[in-house]
């Protein structure tokens, strides 16, 4: 019986590693729900650190590196809903026609926002300054190539 148990939990960790990304969405519009509700995320921390980029607001160093922190995170996020077969949305056609692009747009932006989280965490104004416009600029190029004006 325990033996059995075993490969009973054993098949089912085989067949989870077998099973594409895709699967993780039943329709998909389940992705493009996914991948909207983690941009907005993502719009929400990036955009309410704007007014203190633009010397609008207070620098508090430990609030700035805490949200880069969350942002950080909700970065890794949307990714997933972009799966073959998930066409629609505000997300141009051109995200599957030109997946290597795309994909090259992603990793820009991670790899920008991998530079923003040493300046939030070195707690450097100037250094979070930059750092943040940088990240900006990579939101910009991948809405340019693959998201719908509205
Ligand atoms: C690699 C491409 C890419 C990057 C990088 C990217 N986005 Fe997006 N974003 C998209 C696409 C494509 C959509 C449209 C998704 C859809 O509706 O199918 C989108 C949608 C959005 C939306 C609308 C979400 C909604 O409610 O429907 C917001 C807000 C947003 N992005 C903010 C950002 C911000 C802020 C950044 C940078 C910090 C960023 N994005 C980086 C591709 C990108």
């Amino acid at each position: 019986m325990k033996k059995f148990a075993f490969l009973a939990a054993a098949a089912a960790v085989c067949a989870a590693i077998a099973t594409p990304a895709t699967a993780q969405f039943a329709k998909p519009e389940q992705a493009i729900k996914y991948r909207q509700a983690g941009m907005a995320l993502i719009g929400s921390h990036f955009g309410r650190m704007a007014p203190v980029a633009k010397k609008e607001a207070p620098f508090d160093a430990a609030a700035i590196a805490k949200n880069v922190e969350v942002l950080s995170v909700l970065a890794t996020l949307p990714w997933a809903g972009f799966a073959p077969g998930t066409e629609g949305g505000d997300t141009k056609a051109e995200a599957w026609s030109d997946a290597k692009g795309f994909k090259q747009a992603e990793d820009d932006f991670l790899a920008a926002m991998g530079k923003l989280k040493t300046a939030a965490d070195s707690g450097d104004f100037d250094a979070f300054r930059v750092a943040f416009g940088n990240v900006g600029k990579s939101c910009k190029i991948c809405h340019d190539a693959y998201r719908k004006d509205n």
